[in-house]
Parts: structure tokens; sequence; C-alpha cells
């Protein structure tokens, strides 16, 4: 739903009119992709180089506590797959990276899938409620109707994700399990996910453009700002989150396909 002159209107008690509602679509540059992560840095000096990667660590089931370790001791001491690991640490730091084929080969799907399923749930039950509350602070001064609009946003847009990751739980998941167990399960394959597959961050431009052009004065301006941290946190993450499930799991999944001979 993009915020029609009407809602633009309540939001800023003008009149339609006058409101001049242009979306704003972020591009990122794929060319800076120079050194890669490995398994004998050590994981205090990769984390330290982007910060983004905690969330992966956790989603990973990697605690803290690694001292001087390196990623490949650290990620054995909590059994997970170095090579998988590597592979998302390199997809969150660097825009564009394409893993090889060789690359890809070594990493483990069911690592894949279980940080997939990792991340919906701290998208649902972290992410989404850290910018739930942040919102509800900004909105505080608001009127009735103001709040109700921006709260229509944030419900509509809570429920495409929640729909978006109940097909992937229910219907994707399952079907890659199957396909690792190499057990039957016609009516399926990874090529028809890819192709209906959406980019869910660029849904959140509508909740991002409208909190950052449209509140009333009456709000504080440190909180708007809260809540636009908040957003943009989330497009990013969401966006890894995708490139992880279209440039990883499909041609992992489809290269097994293919293996058990499969066709689309
Ligand atoms: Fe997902
Ligand atoms: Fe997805």
């Amino acid at each position: 739903m993009s915020p029609t002159p009407k809602i633009l209107a309540v939001l800023q008690e003008r009149r339609p009119h006058q409101i001049h509602f242009h979306s704003i679509k972020m591009k990122h540059n794929s060319e800076n992709e120079r050194l890669f992560f490995s398994g004998s840095m050590k994981m205090a000096d990769l984390v330290d180089s982007n910060s983004d990667l905690l969330g992966v660590l956790s989603r990973m089931g990697i605690r803290f506590g690694f001292g001087d370790g390196s990623v490949e001791e650290t990620c054995s001491k909590w059994g997970v797959s170095t090579n998988t690991f590597l592979l998302i640490c390199n997809v969150y730091t660097f825009d564009g990276y394409t893993p090889s084929t060789n690359i890809l080969k070594k990493a483990d799907v069911k690592d894949i899938v279980k940080y997939l399923h990792q991340s919906h749930s701290f998208y649902m039950d972290n992410a989404l409620k850290d910018l739930e509350g942040s919102i509800e602070k900004m909105l505080e001064p608001c009127s009735g109707k103001q709040k109700s609009i921006i709260w229509t946003f944030f419900r509509q847009y809570r429920e495409e994700l929640e729909k978006h990751f109940d097909y992937e739980e229910k219907t994707v998941f399952p079907y890659v399990e199957s396909v690792i167990g190499h057990s039957e399960k016609k009516g399926f394959t990874i090529g028809q996910y890819k192709e209906n597959h959406s980019n869910i961050e660029e849904k959140l431009g509508d909740l991002k453009n409208i909190v950052m052009k449209y509140m009333p004065k009456e709000c504080d301006d440190r909180l708007i700002s809260a809540v636009l941290m908040n957003l943009y946190g989330l497009e990013k993450d969401l966006e890894k989150h995708t490139s992880i499930e279209d440039d990883i799991l499909v041609p992992l999944v489809k290269r097994m396909e293919e293996e058990d001979g499969r066709k689309e």
C-alpha cells in the first residue's frame, strides 16, 4: 500500500493537493568486492571489520568468549560449518558478492536452512518488536487519526512478512529437507520458489518515506531518527537475507535436484 495524498494530508494536517510524494529506492554499488574472509583469521577481527555480523553470529549459534580463537576454531567449538559461516559473512559484508560453484559446493545446505529459519524468528520476535516500540514512542504526541495511519502501514508490512516467511517455512524448507534426504516430493521445484520470490525489504519503502518526510512537527526528531535507524537496519538485513536465499540456497538445491535427476 502506498501512502495516498489523502493519508499524507491527515499526517501533515494539510490539504491533499499540497502534498508531493516521490518514492525513493536505494541502489547499491556491486563493484566493491576485494578481500573475502577466511577461516584462519581471528573471529574478533572478522566481527570488528563489520559489526553487522553480530546478528549472524547469534543466529548461527556462535556465542561470545572466543578470545583470540580463529574463525575455524570458533566454528568448530559451536558445531557450525566454517565454510557456510564464511559464505554468509561474505554475502553480508561484500555487496554483490557471488560465490563460485566451488565455494558453494563446500557449504552445508542444512546449516543454511537453519540460519534462514533463525533469521525469520529474529525478524518477527526481535526486529519488528524493536521497530514497534520505537514507533510507539515517536507517535506519542500525534492525534488518533495520525497514529492509526502509521499503525495500518506497520500492520500491513508485518502481515506481508508473516505470509512470506510462512510460505518458506511450510513449503520451501520442507522441500529442501526432502531433497537433502533424497526422498521424492513431487509437484514443486526450487526454480518455482526462485521465480515467485519477492524482495520483502523493498516494501519497507512506504513506511520509511512516510516517517522521514511527513511526521507532524509535534514529533521529536530524535525519536523519528530512532524509527528510521530501525527501518534502515531491518531493510539492510532483509536484503542480505534475500541474497542468501536467491544466490546460495537456490543454486545449491538446484544442483542437488540435477544430481537426483529431477527436472524443472
Ligand atoms: Fe526468508
Ligand atoms: Fe524470502
